[in-house]
């Protein structure tokens, strides 16, 4: 079972990680109080649609429609859905990294005024996604569009932090090689994922897919990263989190809500390191100035080099330039000199001599970067 706190148990000042892959009891903005500044890498959001439902809804053959019309839904009024909303972000940027980033989901009931007050809270949106439902519920009554999205706005703490977690490369590779979309399709959840009570009756009446959950903490998190979850529900986040090897922290109102996430969450096996590795592109790499090269034994001062087909050569310094015929400068410069070019990748350009065959050095910058991979 994950461990649950009741909020008097958890002060501040309290042992710092003891928050950690459990669930909180109580109030979203009360518990987010307890927690440190700037301690969480990702937020996922999943607040109260507030959807003002005005009586029960039935399908054509009369039968009831299992909608949201629970207590936690419901609002006075849009002011104080506005307040909530506030008070709940609010809490939630002090305890997100400044290089972190929040995801709110919500529908056309909520989503326009959450991020009217992200905006007015200074919180910067990266991207609005529409998760567009493959099997969405019908409009019964036939006087309106089937209502088959809802939209998730994704937005840094601030419109001046830099560094969040994009796991750009990844994606893309994952996506037959093309960049992904804002618009992602997705079931709703349904079947053996769907938690049900003994009564054979969902447990929750808006638990989340998996499959959507998985997208976002793969996209802007990695592993090992602490992704919290405000308003945790079934513990959806909780669940992908763990198998994805990210760490959680959830907090519930209800007790029914958590028992049921608690021990959906203790059934979760991570997946293993060599599965959770994120594929990174050339930007993510360690940079390697040639100098590394040079200090680090693998071209010695005095070695020359030359380019592909021998048509180039040059001498390695002590000071890791090169220098040709009279000129000297960085591998790259050198390069282009040589050419009569404006510029050139050094790296690909300049190769050293293995035997009988000449091979680029960004063989040797590859080695390095291996072996700084493998202290990390
Ligand atoms: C839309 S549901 C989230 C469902 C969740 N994403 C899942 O997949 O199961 C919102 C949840 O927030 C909880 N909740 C509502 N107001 C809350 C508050 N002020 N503090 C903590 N939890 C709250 C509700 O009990 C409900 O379970």
């Amino acid at each position: 079972m994950a461990s649950v706190f009741a909020l008097s148990e958890l002060r501040r000042s309290e042992a710092p990680r003891s928050w950690i892959d459990t669930i909180i009891k109580g109030d979203c903005v009360a518990a987010l109080e307890a927690l440190p500044d700037k301690s969480v890498d990702v937020i996922f959001a999943d607040p109260p649609y507030n959807l003002q439902l005005a009586g029960a809804l039935h399908r054509p053959d009369q039968s009831l429609v299992d909608a949201v019309d629970d207590e936690w839904d419901q609002f006075a009024s849009f002011e104080v859905y506005d307040a909530f909303t506030r008070a709940w972000l609010l809490a939630c940027r002090r305890v997100l990294k400044p290089t972190g980033t929040i995801w709110v989901i919500g529908s056309y009931h909520n989503i326009f005024r959450v991020g009217a007050t992200m905006q007015d809270l200074n919180f910067w949106i990266l991207n609005d996604i529409v998760w567009r439902k493959t099997n969405p519920m019908p409009n019964f009554k036939g006087r309106r569009f089937q209502n088959a999205h809802e939209t998730m706005i994704w937005a840094s703490p601030n419109p001046k932090t830099k560094g969040y977690t994009f796991n750009y490369d990844a994606l893309k590779a994952s996506n037959d090689d093309v960049q992904m979309r804002s618009d992602w399709l997705f079931p709703i959840c349904n079947g053996g994922e769907r938690l049900k009570g003994e009564d054979g009756k969902k447990v929750h009446p808006t638990q989340k897919p998996e499959a959507l959950l998985a997208r976002v903490i793969m996209a802007s998190s990695k592993p090992g990263d602490i992704i919290l979850d405000p308003f945790f529900g079934t513990g959806t986040t909780g669940a992908v989190a763990k198998r994805l090897g990210r760490h959680f922290v959830g907090i519930e109102r209800e007790q029914e809500y958590i028992d049921a996430a608690s021990a959906r969450i203790a059934a979760v096996e991570p997946l293993g390191k060599t599965e959770l590795t994120v594929m990174t592109g050339k930007k993510a790499e360690a940079r390697v100035a040639f100098n590394v090269l040079v200090e680090s034994g693998h071209i010695k001062p005095g070695q020359v080099l030359h380019s592909a087909k021998r048509r180039h050569s040059a001498i390695v310094r002590a000071d890791g330039t090169l220098s040709s015929g009279g000129d000297a400068g960085s591998i790259h410069r050198l390069g282009a000199k040589v050419q009569g070019m404006d510029a050139c990748n050094g790296w690909t350009f300049w190769h050293f001599e293995d035997g009988e065959t000449l091979r680029p050095i960004d063989e040797l910058r590859s080695i390095i970067r291996n072996g700084l991979a493998k202290l990390d």
